[in-house]
């Protein structure tokens, strides 16, 4: 055992008791168990493709509709980006592909989502152990009070893959592009890191676990350039591994780092989806159009 294994502390983290479905903000996954993906579900499973795939899905929140038939496909080993004014339900759609929106009490889906073939919304699929395979990095980074190596230790802990820890941290690190900024300094406090290394380190969190998929609610609107712009080279070196689906106020961004490009408009609707290029370029709708050069939202 390491230095770094014996200093962690997980028995004083509530949320890293257990193996019980212990709602986790962060959406890390929290039991070690594999959801089952018979790919009997879905004809979109063919060529295994097609990694997500929203068929007529609709969400509400009580009375009021925040997503409306929404139905598209998001390919493997992309970055997907999801664009649209404030409200639309960008961040509704990414919480639905991992069902964080079951933590939402007013929340109700509709319709189909499928993971690799598997409708996650099937009453035998563990929410859970979904969110071990498509993880979440958020606005805000939210490394937990622990040191930057517990917090990527964090979910290879809780899943017992303890084995090699130091290298699959040291790994996860470098994929982040974080580790020649922390090598000398794993025990030191992550919340004393800078927004953009807090950032990284949440997503080297993510990857550690080896997930399927990153989803990420605009996770370089509250750096500065220097940091988004790593940031952002990042996503695209990810992408090479993992489905990307990201979503961002940030025309340019979309432009920059995806190769699809999904426009929501206000009431919940998807508009357009397509390739980057013919959207920013030629896109089919006025109103996307009117949207992208910034008329409106
Ligand atoms: N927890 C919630 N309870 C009730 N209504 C909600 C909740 N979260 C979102 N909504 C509503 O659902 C709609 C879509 O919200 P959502 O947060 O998905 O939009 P968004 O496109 O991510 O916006 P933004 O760009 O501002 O982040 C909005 O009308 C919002 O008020
Ligand atoms: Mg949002």
């Amino acid at each position: 055992m390491t230095q770094n294994e014996m200093t962690s502390d997980d028995s004083t983290d509530p949320a890293a008791v257990g193996t019980t479905a212990t709602p986790d903000p962060s959406g890390e996954p929290l039991v070690d168990q594999s959801i089952e993906v018979d790919g009997t579900d879905s004809s979109a499973q063919a060529g295994r493709e097609q990694v997500i795939e929203a068929r007529d899905l609709n969400v509400f929140y009580g009375d009021v509709q925040a997503l409306q038939d929404i139905t598209m496909s998001i390919p493997e080993n992309q970055v997907t980006a999801m664009i649209g004014p404030s409200g639309c339900g960008k961040s509704t759609f990414l919480r639905s592909i991992n069902r964080m929106n079951d933590l939402i009490d007013t929340a109700r889906v509709d319709g189909e989502l499928y993971f690799e073939g598997k409708n996650i919304y099937d009453d035998d699929v563990d929410p859970v152990a979904l969110r071990r395979r498509i993880g979440m990095v958020f606005q805000h980074p939210n490394p937990f009070p622990k040191s930057i190596y517990d917090n990527v230790a964090y979910g290879l802990r809780i899943q017992d893959e303890t084995e090699n820890l130091d290298q699959k941290v040291e790994t996860a690190l470098k994929r982040a592009a974080l580790w020649d900024e922390v090598e000398d300094q794993l025990d030191k406090s992550a919340l004393d890191l800078s927004g953009g290394q807090q950032q990284r380190l949440c997503i080297a969190r993510a990857i550690a676990v080896d997930p399927d998929v990153i989803l990420m609610d605009e996770p370089a609107s509250a750096l500065d350039p220097i940091a988004t712009s790593k940031i952002e080279d990042l996503i695209e070196e990810l992408a090479e591994e993992f489905t990307v689906v990201i979503v961002t106020h940030n025309m340019q961004q979309a432009a920059r780092i995806s190769d699809k490009t999904a426009v929501f408009l206000t009431g919940g609707e998807l508009v357009e989806f397509g390739d980057t290029q013919s959207i920013f370029e030629n896109p089919e709708h006025q109103r996307v159009e009117d949207y992208i050069t910034g008329k409106f939202g």
